[in-house]
């Protein structure tokens, strides 16, 4: 059996948790699950967002299933998501996003995937005080910015997708995303059935509004990645149904994109997609891979069935009821 670290997390965390173990369960995934506070739950108890045993768990077992938690804002906390991201360096964060029916998608043709460097850029929590103000700054590393674009490229060709882009800001940015560019542009000479493109991050977001069915693998560095996952969730139908994974090269922490929702935490309405989805890319990576198709399946004939959806999806249906539909199809 499989050992997991479990994050229930904060705000609709639990709730979602609950309905992603329950329909793994019907899936017929029995796994040894280790749970462990992180989080504003975990800073009531302990006094930290991120206890020293909750990384230790992750070093351990390798793999954790993390729902969203709350960073307190302005009290000087660096975020527990970049925190966890250094300290366990998972230097690869993907985010799939595609169109499902009957959602609130602005487009069904959707099928992309991005690359994020996830540990460097403008995440590093360096910021200074300068006179009159503050700076931040903005670290490109050869080595950080090699491993995500030779992951980008590596999932192309393990998944049978055609074209990689690179986003970047190179025409302002020339040392830094120069160096980025340069490096993706030398790095796809190794693969030479892959076709490649790049794009300036501002006519990206543009072409992404536009036309983002052109796009099959993009990778880019931390910021633009950042927010270019959450416009492809908005334009496959929201926050509620995008998965994704933090991996490295020792350990990998699989959550939704979506935060902890304290908006509507308590209340059996958030929709446990996004973290079902994550769940089913960490069964790719433990190797459960028709059971992770058989999940997936049973997603999208839920929505495609289109009677019972969360309020994000247009719908009036709970959390426990949508698991309950999707469970009805596995
Ligand atoms: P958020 O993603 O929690 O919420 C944005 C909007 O999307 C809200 O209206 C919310 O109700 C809705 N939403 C999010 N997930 C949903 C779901 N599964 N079903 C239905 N509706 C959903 O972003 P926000 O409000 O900026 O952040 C809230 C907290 O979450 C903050 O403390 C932030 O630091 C934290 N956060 C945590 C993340 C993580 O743990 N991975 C990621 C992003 C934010």
């Amino acid at each position: 059996m499989e050992d997991i670290v479990l994050f229930e997390g904060d705000g609709i965390g639990p709730e979602i948790t609950k309905e992603v173990i329950r329909i793994l369960d019907c899936a017929g995934l029995k796994f040894n699950y280790h749970p462990y506070l992180i989080g504003q739950r975990a800073y009531e108890k302990y006094g930290v967002l991120i206890p020293d045993e909750a990384i230790e768990a992750i070093k351990k077992y390798k793999v954790a299933l993390k729902a969203p938690v709350t960073t307190p804002i302005g009290k000087g906390f660096r975020s527990v998501n970049v925190g966890l991201r250094l300290a366990l360096d998972l230097y690869i964060n993907l985010r799939p996003s595609r169109s499902y029916p009957n959602t609130l998608a602005r487009y069904n043709d959707v099928d992309l995937v991005i690359f994020r460097e996830n540990t460097e850029d403008l995440y590093t929590g360096k910021e200074y005080e300068i006179d009159g103000g503050f700076e931040a700054i903005k670290t490109i590393t050869e080595k950080a910015s090699r491993r995500i674009i030779e992951a980008a490229f590596s999932y192309a060709i393990k998944h049978n997708r055609l074209h990689v882009t690179c986003v970047h800001k190179a025409n302002i940015m020339k040392k830094t995303d120069g160096l980025f560019l340069n490096l993706f542009n030398e790095i796809s000479k190794n693969y030479p059935t892959v076709s490649i493109d790049d794009k300036i991050i501002d006519n990206m977001c543009m072409q992404m509004v536009m036309n983002p069915s052109q796009f099959d693998i993009i990778v880019t560095p931390n910021l633009y990645g950042d927010i270019l996952s959450d416009l492809a969730a908005g334009l496959t139908g929201g926050l509620g149904l995008v998965p994704g994974a933090n991996i490295g090269t020792d350990a990998a922490i699989f959550e939704a994109v979506h935060g902890s929702a304290p908006d509507i935490a308590g209340k059996n309405i958030a929709n446990p997609i996004a973290l079902l989805l994550s769940s089913c890319l960490m069964l790719d990576h433990l190797g459960y891979i028709n059971e992770a198709k058989k999940i997936r399946t049973a997603v999208y004939n839920t929505l495609n069935d289109g009677t019972i959806l969360t309020k994000d999806l247009g719908g009036t249906a709970s959390t426990t009821e949508i698991a309950d539909k999707i469970i009805s199809y596995l």
